[in-house]
């Protein structure tokens, strides 16, 4: 997974490509690097660690020149370092390639190429890319890309460039994402279009086995075969600030804050006025559809899955429907039980998510029907599903996911409440008071964010703490899971969570004086037994912070803090209670002193296996 970017055009490349790069370092981080051709050679500057070490290295002598491409890496064949980094070279510097994948036969080519004498100087995937162009370039820079391509095999965003013929950039794409920005007389590529956003909001968005041959003047787009493609052009509507921090101190921050807003987006266009029903213009689903789906399989990542596990309860109590729900890494590999009665629901904020990908693949190679609810137009999982519920968050450009899970956590109680409906599960009356209670959500995230202040000071007060635990039952449990999550991969303590009555069959004994632990108690059906839990903890001294529903008198008598969320519907819980959580990691990881939107080890989107 990494981030690439290209220029051809009138302008210096290299401001261009270190503004694009930035936008990208979500994809990656631990090392960047940069090609620019200056009328006679190209020139490769790259160096390990984020882009600012890439700056400073090449503060006082810019690389001149107006065609270059960049990128920025996350670590995949080949630890980071100055020589792993991309841009890539053949033995003479004359072809220069960066790469966004892996090169699945790379061993085996490489093999080839050193028998006949090509000197390797990295360890990664990627440099027998540039060494396949040397071996076969004949004076055709478009031609030679084409055999190299028929050669590789894997996933990739590829980008070229040729000594020879500077005045184009080539790139192709396999299962991974690339854009070509279009300008008036200078054209731009890159990974996602935050990067060329400030320049152009006109798009070609490449597909699979798609090549481009971009010059300043011109972008023509060809199979592999060299058949042209027409391309339909695809305009940007998201404003510019969208991706940007918009005035807070991070992404993520700015992120949570952005929920009330995206809430309310996910929704637009699909509750009915009167609030008799969900309405998916983009499904058309009939009864009859409905009746020949017999189970329902969700298959996703990381805090994409824990939405899915949320989805369970929804599609199980709401629409009465089996559900399964795995991760995708483990999905692919366990000879799921799926024909075509099954309907295959893959989730995923990027899109490009490569288990999730795969899985969508075994999925629909088994015969199940697949529906995508991804937050990405146009992304490699939006285009291979059979149909797309889109989120609708806006840009998520923070490592930790927030505003993306609470969009998937709407998607999936709209799409368990149509299902409901068309199976006749939940009475009319029951499908009003949900959609009243959806309407009313923006509101209280909002009024949720209105008072932060006790959450920074537990945070202040805890975030030293080596573990931490959270309990809940039944959708507690599911949000608890998620609230683990965000305090582990951001602020780097040990979180994990529990259904609450699990506790004592294990987990107990790490309980001791001082051990905080987060009980969410908002589910009525389960409230005594999740009290009955609390005291188990509190009988062994942890500090017991409590997430109850307004107008609950009776946990704070158990527990030494208390956070409240507006109340809600049962089913509309995790929507809310999942943003003290949020705050609770993010302020953690702020006192800490983490790099909050770049947590170590991690990147925004994982397109490796
Ligand atoms: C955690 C987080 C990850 C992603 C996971 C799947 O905050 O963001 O766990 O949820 O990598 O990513 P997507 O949703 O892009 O498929």
């Amino acid at each position: 997974m990494c981030g690439i970017v290209g220029y051809i055009g009138p302008k210096q490349a290299a401001p261009f490509l270190f503004e694009g790069l930035s936008k990208l370092e979500y994809r990656g981080y631990d090392s960047a690097g940069i090609a620019v051709f200056d009328g006679n050679r190209i020139n490769v500057e790259k160096s390990v660690g984020r882009l600012n070490a890439l700056e400073k290295k090449v503060e006082k002598a810019l690389p001149v020149g107006q065609v270059g491409i960049g990128h920025t890496r996350w670590a995949t064949h080949g630890r980071p370092s100055d020589v792993n980094s991309h841009p890539h070279t053949d033995c003479s510097g004359r072809f220069v390639v960066v790469h966004n994948g892996i090169i699945e036969n790379y061993l085996h080519i490489k093999e080839k190429l050193v028998a006949k004498g090509h000197v390797f100087t990295s360890e990664t995937d990627t440099e027998v890319v540039a060494h396949l162009l040397e071996e076969y370039y004949q004076g055709n820079f478009e031609e030679t890309v084409k055999k190299v391509l028929s050669e590789i095999e894997g996933s990739y965003a590829l980008v070229f460039l040729c000594e020879q013929e500077p005045d184009k950039i080539i790139c192709s794409k396999q299962d991974n994402p690339l854009v070509i920005g279009l300008g008036e007389g200078e054209n731009y590529i890159a990974s996602d279009i935050p990067a060329i956003i400030n320049h152009t909001r006109k798009t070609y968005i490449l597909s699979d086995g798609e090549m481009a041959i971009v010059t300043k003047d011109s972008v023509w787009v060809m199979n592999r075969q060299g058949v042209p493609v027409s391309k339909k052009v695809f305009e940007v509507h998201w404003d510019a600030e969208a991706a940007e921090k918009g005035g807070y101190e991070h992404f993520m921050i700015k992120e949570i804050y952005e929920q009330p807003k995206a809430i309310r987006e996910t929704m637009t266009g699909r509750l009915a006025k009167d609030d008799s029903a969900v309405l998916f213009e983009e499904l058309k689903w009939t009864p009859e559809d409905v009746a020949a789906i017999r189970k329902i399989v969700i298959v996703a990542c990381g805090t994409a899955y824990h939405a899915g596990i949320v989805g369970k309860y929804f599609f199980e109590q709401l629409a009465r429907m089996p559900v399964e729900v795995d991760i995708a890494s483990e999905f692919r590999y366990r000879s799921p039980l799926i024909d075509d009665s099954t309907l295959a629901i893959v989730i995923s904020q990027s899109g490009e998510t490569s288990d999730t990908l795969a899985a969508l693949k075994e999925a629909k190679r088994l015969g199940a029907r697949t529906l995508a609810v991804t937050n990405v137009v146009s992304s490699s999982i939006a285009r291979e599903a059979d149909q797309v519920i889109y989120t609708w968050a806006g840009p998520e450009i923070a490592v930790a996911s927030t505003k993306a899970y609470t969009t998937q956590l709407i998607s999936m109680c709209l799409l368990a409440v149509y299902i409901a409906s068309l199976r006749g599960t939940m009475p009319a009356e029951r499908v009003k008071e949900l959609i009243r209670g959806l309407k009313e959500l923006p509101s209280q995230a909002h009024e949720l964010l209105e008072d932060v202040e006790p959450i920074k000071t537990f945070a202040q007060k805890y975030g030293f703490n080596e573990d931490v635990f959270f309990i809940g039952r039944s959708l507690d449990y599911a949000v608890a899971l998620e609230g683990a999550l965000k305090l582990k991969e951001i602020s780097y303590i040990h979180a994990e969570a529990y259904a609450a009555g699990e506790l004592k069959h294990g987990t107990l004994a790490l309980i001791i004086e001082g051990v905080p632990v987060i009980a969410l108690a908002t589910q009525r059906d389960v409230y005594e037994k999740t009290l009955s839990n609390i005291k188990e903890v509190k009988a062994r001294d942890a500090v017991v912070i409590g997430l109850a529903m307004k107008g609950d008198e009776q946990l704070q008598k158990y527990v030494d803090h208390t956070i409240y969320i507006p109340a809600t519907d049962k089913y509309l819980t995790p929507i809310l209670t999942v943003i003290p959580l949020q705050l609770l990691a993010y302020y953690a990881a702020v006192t800490r002193g983490c790099d909050v939107d770049k947590p170590r080890n991690l990147a925004k989107s994982v397109t490796v296996e």
